[in-house]
């Protein structure tokens, strides 16, 4: 009597999980706190099940998405820290419980619309993946903002969308909209094209610099590729040595050679007046015509010249 009404389940719970992620779970509703509370208590009680995976494939098997897992590195157990040499499903989704009653029993689940909050997705995460690459994550804007690693990253696939250079861009501009349009201004980094991503510059799991930039600075982060620009030069021009976002926006814009604003604009945002002895009747001067400023002041980012003092040589 009692097997039959397993069976019954069973096969209920079958047909239910026909979908991935089809039905929303009850506790979808519930406040962050209640959330957490199931979780520690269902970790605390510690009811792993003893099948491990088969147990979970008997109803879960039909759904091809659940089964990639097993095309990725998470699905395999030639590593012994890989999820398949140890706890299994259960080493990201939590002990069993009482779900295989019916699935009625949360598991934690992954992903931004998931109930559970992110900070608890991710500690799931990081039981494995606390290491140096991830040595700022707390501290960073993605952890603060409640970004999940599973916003970004997949693994019941083959191969993670944001692990390719032909994809990460678009994953990372699924949320980063400003970003985007930028890049698809007159002028920008190769990003269209994945010649470059967002990763030449910025560690997405946070670093110890500002917008998590990979390098200490902004300029050492454009060092990198442009190391021309480092100098040292015999003639520096001081806003270039001291950042270069306040001449260029690193992700594009409509001005020529990415810059925030034309010459001469661009230029007399700090030098209001240069020239001033020139500017008769306030006219504009042979100065101050068209891109003059660089026509003249061409080593606009230094200069080696001995009388390359205006940045003229
Ligand atoms: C490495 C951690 C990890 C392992 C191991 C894992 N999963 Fe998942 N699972 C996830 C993540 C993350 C998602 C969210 C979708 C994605 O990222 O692919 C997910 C999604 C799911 C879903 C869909 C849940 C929903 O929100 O509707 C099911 C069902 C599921 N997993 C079952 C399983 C089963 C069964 C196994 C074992 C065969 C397993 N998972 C192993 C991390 C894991
Ligand atoms: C007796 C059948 C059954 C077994 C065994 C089972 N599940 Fe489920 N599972 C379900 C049903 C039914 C749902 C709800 C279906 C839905 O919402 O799409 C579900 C939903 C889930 C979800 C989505 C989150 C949630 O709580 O709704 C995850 C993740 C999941 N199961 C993982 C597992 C893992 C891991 C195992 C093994 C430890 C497992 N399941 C064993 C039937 C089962
Ligand atoms: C039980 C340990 C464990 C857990 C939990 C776990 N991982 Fe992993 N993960 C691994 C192992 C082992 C690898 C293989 C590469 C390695 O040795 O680092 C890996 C690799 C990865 C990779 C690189 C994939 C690739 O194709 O190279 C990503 C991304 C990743 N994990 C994300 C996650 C996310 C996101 C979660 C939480 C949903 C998670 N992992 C949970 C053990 C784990
Ligand atoms: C904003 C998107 C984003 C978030 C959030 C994110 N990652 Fe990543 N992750 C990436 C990208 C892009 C890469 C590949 C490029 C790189 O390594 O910088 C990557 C690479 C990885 C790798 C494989 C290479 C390596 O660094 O060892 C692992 C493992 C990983 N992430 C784990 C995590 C974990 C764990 C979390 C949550 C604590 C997380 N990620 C959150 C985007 C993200
Ligand atoms: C699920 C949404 C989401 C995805 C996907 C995402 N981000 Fe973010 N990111 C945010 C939020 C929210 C913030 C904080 C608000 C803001 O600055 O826009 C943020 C902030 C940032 C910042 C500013 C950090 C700081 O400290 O000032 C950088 C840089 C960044 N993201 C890079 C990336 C990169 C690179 C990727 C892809 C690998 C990515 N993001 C993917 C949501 C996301
Ligand atoms: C060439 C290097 C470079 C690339 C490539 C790059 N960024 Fe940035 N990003 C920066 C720098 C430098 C800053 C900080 C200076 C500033 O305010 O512009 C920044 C700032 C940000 C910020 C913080 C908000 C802001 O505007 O200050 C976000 C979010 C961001 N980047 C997202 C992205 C995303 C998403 C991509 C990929 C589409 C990307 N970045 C590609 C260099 C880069
Ligand atoms: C990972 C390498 C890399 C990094 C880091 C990098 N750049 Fe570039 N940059 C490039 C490449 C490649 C081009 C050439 C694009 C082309 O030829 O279409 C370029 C071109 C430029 C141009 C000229 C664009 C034009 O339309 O003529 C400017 C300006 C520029 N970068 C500024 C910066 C600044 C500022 C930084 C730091 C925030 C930076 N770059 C960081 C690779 C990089
Ligand atoms: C004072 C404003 C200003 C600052 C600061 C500045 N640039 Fe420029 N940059 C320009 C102007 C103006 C041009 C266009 C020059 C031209 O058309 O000849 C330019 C062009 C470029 C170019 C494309 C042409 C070339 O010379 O290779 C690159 C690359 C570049 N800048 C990188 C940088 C880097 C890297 C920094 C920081 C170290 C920086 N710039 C700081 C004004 C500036
Ligand atoms: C973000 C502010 C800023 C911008 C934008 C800027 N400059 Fe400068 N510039 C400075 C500062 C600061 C100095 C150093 C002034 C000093 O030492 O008295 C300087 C120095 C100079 C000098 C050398 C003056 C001397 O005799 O030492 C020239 C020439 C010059 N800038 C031209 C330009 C041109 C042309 C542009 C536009 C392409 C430009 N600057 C854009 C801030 C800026
Ligand atoms: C016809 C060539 C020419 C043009 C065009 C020109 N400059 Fe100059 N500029 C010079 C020369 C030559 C000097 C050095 C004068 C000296 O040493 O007495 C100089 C000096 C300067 C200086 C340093 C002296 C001072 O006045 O503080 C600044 C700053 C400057 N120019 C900015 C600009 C800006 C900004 C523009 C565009 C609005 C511009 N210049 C257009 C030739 C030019």
């Amino acid at each position: 009597m009692k097997q039959m009404k397993w069976l019954t389940t069973l096969l209920a719970g079958a047909a239910l999980v026909a979908g991935f992620g089809a039905t929303a779970a009850p506790w979808d509703k519930m406040p962050d706190a209640e959330v957490e509370q199931i979780l520690d208590t269902k970790f605390a009680e510690g009811k792993y099940s003893k099948k491990g995976a088969d147990g979970c494939l008997m109803c879960h098997r039909k759904s091809e998405q659940v089964m990639g897992i097993f095309q990725g590195v998470h699905g395999q157990s030639t590593s012994s820290k890989s999820p398949m040499a140890g706890l299994q499903c259960e080493a990201c989704h939590g002990p069993q419980g009482k779900h295989n009653r019916g699935g009625k029993e949360p598991m934690i689940q992954f992903g931004t619309d998931a109930p559970v909050p992110a900070a608890k997705q991710n500690s799931v995460c990081l039981s494995c993946h606390q290491d140096g690459e991830r040595m700022a994550w707390h501290s960073s804007t993605h952890n603060l903002e409640e970004v999940a690693c599973a916003s970004c990253h997949q693994v019941h696939v083959e191969k993670d969308p944001i692990l390719d250079k032909v994809t990460e861009v678009d994953a990372c501009t699924a949320c980063h909209t400003r970003q985007k349009a930028d890049m698809n201004k007159r002028s920008s980094h190769p990003l269209k094209w994945a010649d470059m991503t967002c990763t030449d510059c910025h560690n997405p799991h946070g670093s110890m610099s500002e917008a998590a930039l990979n390098q200490v600075s902004t300029n050492d982060t454009c060092y990198e590729c442009h190391a021309e620009k480092r100098g040292p030069f015999l003639w520096e021009h001081a806003p270039v040595a001291e950042d270069c976002s306040a001449c260029h926006n690193p992700h594009g814009s409509v001005n020529e050679g990415m810059l925030t604003n034309r010459a001469p604009q661009l230029c007399q945002q700090c030098h209001t007046n240069p020239h001033s002895g020139n500017n008769i009747n306030g006219k504009p001067s042979v100065f101050t015509a068209g891109q003059s400023c660089l026509n003249c002041h061409s080593q606009i980012h230094g200069s080696n010249h001995p009388s390359g003092k205006a940045l003229q040589h």
